[in-house]
């Protein structure tokens, strides 16, 4: 399977640290799987509680946790053996070259694509630190496609300028595919009795939706590569939203937790690829859509 057929995939984090997770999203209808971000060393992440939910908004600070890219790779090298009819997306975020060098080493025959992850909001040195600069970003963008023929793509964090992501596709002219967007940073919520060990952590769920296609939309005007649209995605409408934005694919995150099974959300998302947005917008009093 080529990265353009790919429709639909879970995103990275989202019940992809192990095997039998990343099977049963397989066997629920996925064209790919994104494994959940490898770093350099294995982490352990922040204390519980690591992830609040209130509602349509979930914050969560794991803090990367992962047992390094060595056995991350050896994830992704079964499940392409078990299923090799599958896009299997490797997931990894580093602000050093010669990591960088180390993880793509490993990395050409046990996977389809890479996503280099530019937007953890709250792991320090790696994620949206690397996303914001643009400097740092353009040059280890180059260092990965140099040591990797494989599709690579980029986990974007929330741009909130147009001037910022059109810097942002201008000096990552490397990559093959965007993922928009990741969680929302530096987010917090007090709650009587929620909240999480790291207090501030990223926001995910229905409330980042309007944020995520709108970038999706932005995006689309600044490149024709591939984007996979991300953030908020409940339901067929959802889907047929970021495609409507510019989107070419989606991946499913934590609107499984709605869902009794991973099938159900899969069988609901494949619908928005042929769900009419157009009543819709014309009903909500939008005349045209260019
Ligand atoms: C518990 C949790 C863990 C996550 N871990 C990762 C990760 O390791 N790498 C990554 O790129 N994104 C990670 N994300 C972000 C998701 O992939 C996704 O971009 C974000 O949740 C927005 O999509 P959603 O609103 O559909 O959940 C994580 C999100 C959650 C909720």
């Amino acid at each position: 399977m080529k990265l353009e057929e790919v429709k639909i995939t879970n995103a990275s984090g989202i019940f992809s640290s192990s095997f039998s997770s990343l099977e049963d999203w397989i066997n629920s209808g996925v064209d790919g799987v994104v494994l959940k971000t490898a770093t350099y060393k294995p982490r352990k992440g922040y204390e519980f509680p690591n992830v609040a939910i209130d509602d349509d908004k979930i914050l969560q600070a794991m803090g990367l946790p992962n047992p390094g890219y060595l056995d991350m790779s050896e994830l992704a090298k079964s499940i392409k053996k078990e299923h090799p009819e599958t896009f299997v997306i490797y997931s990894f975020a580093s602000g050093d070259e010669e990591e960088i060098k180390e993880i793509t080493s490993v990395l050409e025959k046990n996977c389809d694509a890479l996503e280099f992850n530019i937007s953890c909001p709250h792991a320090k040195g790696l994620g949206s630190s690397i996303g914001y600069d643009v400097h740092t970003l353009k040059n280890l963008c180059e260092t990965v496609k140099e040591n990797i023929d494989k599709p690579f793509g980029l986990k974007m964090p929330y741009y909130p300028t147009d001037e910022l992501l059109g810097e942002v596709v201008n000096a990552t002219e490397v990559v093959d595919f965007y993922t928009s967007i990741n969680s929302v940073g530096k987010a917090m919520m007090i709650g009587e009795d929620f909240g999480i060990s790291n207090k501030l952590g990223g926001l995910s769920g229905p409330a980042i939706k309007p944020l995520a296609v709108g970038q999706v939309y932005r995006l689309r005007k600044f490149t024709d590569k591939f984007i996979f649209g991300c953030g908020g995605i409940v339901n067929r409408r959802d889907v047929a939203e970021f495609l409507r934005a510019g989107a070419n694919g989606v991946q499913l995150g934590s609107g499984v937790l709605r869902y009794k099974t991973k099938k159900e959300f899969v069988d609901e998302a494949r619908k928005g690829f042929s769900f009419q947005l157009k009543n819709y917008f014309i009903n909500q009093g939008v005349k045209e859509w260019e």
